[in-house]
């Protein structure tokens, strides 16, 4: 399941090199109100260290990594604190699949899906 994960990664990274616009841009398609929060992040560097660490989290939660639950919860009260609903912090995994199948389109293979269905069914029940 992990290998699956890496090479989707693989794959966007290939297809088009640094994918943070992307995500960002349909994040605030979705949740308009949430680009305002992001107004201090004058050079992208926390929205590229934010999808960095999310990345990180699902590959570790994919690998059965105990810490990557924790840091979901202890990221959750401090998005809490930033003005990010719970509601809304559990969409950022699924917008980053979304666009993820999006950049890779007929490269998308079953078992990039299947891991991607696996692994976000892992972080929304932590
Ligand atoms: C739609 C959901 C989310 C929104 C709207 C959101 C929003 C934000 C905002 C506004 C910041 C502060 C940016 C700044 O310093 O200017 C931030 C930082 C951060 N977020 Fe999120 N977040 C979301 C989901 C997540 C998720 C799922 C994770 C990972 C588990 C995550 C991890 C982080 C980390 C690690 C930082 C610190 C980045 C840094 O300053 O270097 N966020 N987030």
């Amino acid at each position: 399941m992990t290998d699956a994960l890496t090479a989707s990664l693989e794959q966007v990274v290939e297809r088009c090199g640094d994918p943070t616009a992307l995500v960002y841009e349909r994040l605030f398609a979705q949740q308009p109100e949430m680009e305002a929060l992001f107004i201090g992040d004058v050079t992208g560097q926390a929205r590229g260290h934010m999808l960095m660490m999310a990345l990180e989290t699902l590959t570790d939660l994919a690998e059965g990594k105990a810490w990557a639950g924790n840091m979901i919860r202890a990221e959750r009260v401090n998005h809490d604190q930033l003005g990010v609903p719970d509601a809304v912090f559990a969409t950022f995994f699924a917008v980053v699949h979304e666009t993820f199948r999006a950049v890779c389109d007929e490269a998308w293979t079953g078992e990039m899906e299947a891991a991607w269905t696996t692994v976000l069914a892992t972080a929304d029940a932590a």
